[in-house]
């Protein structure tokens, strides 16, 4: 039976760093708010014109391939997680494709928010596992700050998110001992509104009494953007924060208990978990709950913010370059955030 293991792994984060006071400037907070809520100090914002969610993707992609030490004409398929896609459509996958100069191969893009890259690890696990590809690169890559409301409306949203982005490459291996053990993927739409951006968008209000779009002129057409919402300044995501925290905390420690139960292990057999950097109040909060001691979690959110699919990788690739990752390790990935979706991997280094 085949296994899949991550070969190589990279990250990219714009070289721009904005520190909690640079935001003072712009909007009422401090950096003690921040800090004491969230746990960031900084984070790093694109450079516009220049930086986009495909070509960081792509900056990190190039790093993962040559640590998996192979070529990109060797990529046999695309995987690409993000929220935030240089187009509406086509997505960020065949961008990618064609910056990086690759074969016509197949690309996938994942709108699974946060845990993206979670979903597209258990995606090309089973591509991995039945043969059907030997070199899958996965990346996760986030541009948030090109549209968040920097305004004083807008900072308990603004103030969390960062821009960067994270690759792997996933092969195959006849190891036994090394490789994905389970994956485990989840989702809830109940509250599908509770952490979402819904202008622009085709949901005509739909779903939302105090969005619906005044009715355009026109007999068809019109309703994906309309002056209103323009007028209005309504385009940024929006999110209950303490609904998402609450939330967070309890299925959190409950889909990592799923991978370890599945596999009968413990929180204690655990080398590291990387958690996706929502929140270093949630992450705590999980490390409390599953009694983990400070070196079996990786966090990071204190330098880059929350980077929603690209978190994990980048987490885990510079946990990996400060040489906590080695071979054997038993590493857990777990992500919650937008949907809810959330799901957690297992693997052996
Ligand atoms: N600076 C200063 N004050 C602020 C800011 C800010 N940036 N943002 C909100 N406030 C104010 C609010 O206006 C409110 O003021 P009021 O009491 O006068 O009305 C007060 O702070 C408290 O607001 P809350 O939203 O209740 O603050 P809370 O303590 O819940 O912290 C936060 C907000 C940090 C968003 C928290 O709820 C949280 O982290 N939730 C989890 C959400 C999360 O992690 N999201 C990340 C994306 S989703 C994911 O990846 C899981």
């Amino acid at each position: 039976m085949l296994k899949t293991i991550i070969a190589g792994i990279g990250r990219y984060v714009p070289s721009n760093v904005v520190t909690n006071d640079d935001l003072t400037k712009v909007m009422d907070t401090s950096d003690e708010w921040i800090q004491e809520r969230t746990g960031i100090k900084e984070r790093r914002y694109a450079t516009r014109y220049e930086d986009t969610t495909a070509t960081m993707g792509a900056e990190a992609a190039k790093i993962a391939v040559q640590r998996a030490g192979i070529t990109v004409s060797d990529v046999d398929f695309i995987i690409f997680a993000t929220l935030s896609p240089d187009y509406f459509f086509p997505g960020c996958g065949v961008l990618v494709q064609r910056i990086l100069g690759m074969k016509e191969i197949g690309a996938l893009d994942i709108r699974n928010q946060c845990s993206g890259f979670l979903y597209g690890i258990s995606v090309a696990d089973q591509f991995i596992k039945t043969g059907m590809y030997k070199n899958i690169l996965l990346i996760g890559s986030e541009t948030h700050s090109y549209a968040l409301d920097f305004s004083t409306r807008g900072r308990n949203v603004s103030v969390i998110f960062g821009d960067g982005a994270g690759a792997v490459i996933l092969q195959p291996t006849n190891d036994n001992n090394r490789g994905i053990l389970s994956t485990h993927l989840h989702s809830d739409g109940n509250e599908a509104e509770v952490l979402s951006m819904a202008n622009p968008g085709f949901h005509a209000g739909k779903f939302w009494n105090d969005k619906k779009p005044v009715q355009p002129q026109q007999p068809y057409g019109g309703m994906f953007i309309t002056q209103d919402l323009i007028d209005k300044d309504d385009l940024y995501p929006n999110m209950d924060g303490p609904l998402v925290f609450k939330k967070a905390v309890v299925k959190f420690p409950e889909v990592i208990m799923e991978a370890l139960n599945k596999n009968n292990l413990q929180p204690s057999d655990l080398t590291l978990l990387i958690p996706h950097q929502a929140n270093l109040r949630i992450s705590q909060f999980v490390q409390h709950k599953l009694k983990l001691r400070d070196d079996q979690v990786h966090n990071n959110i204190q330098k880059f913010g929350n980077t929603t699919a690209a978190s994990v990788p980048i987490a885990l690739c510079e946990a990996w370059e400060e040489g906590k990752v080695k071979e054997g390790d038993l590493i857990c990935l777990a992500a919650f955030g937008s949907g809810f979706t959330w799901g957690s991997a297992l693997l052996r280094w």
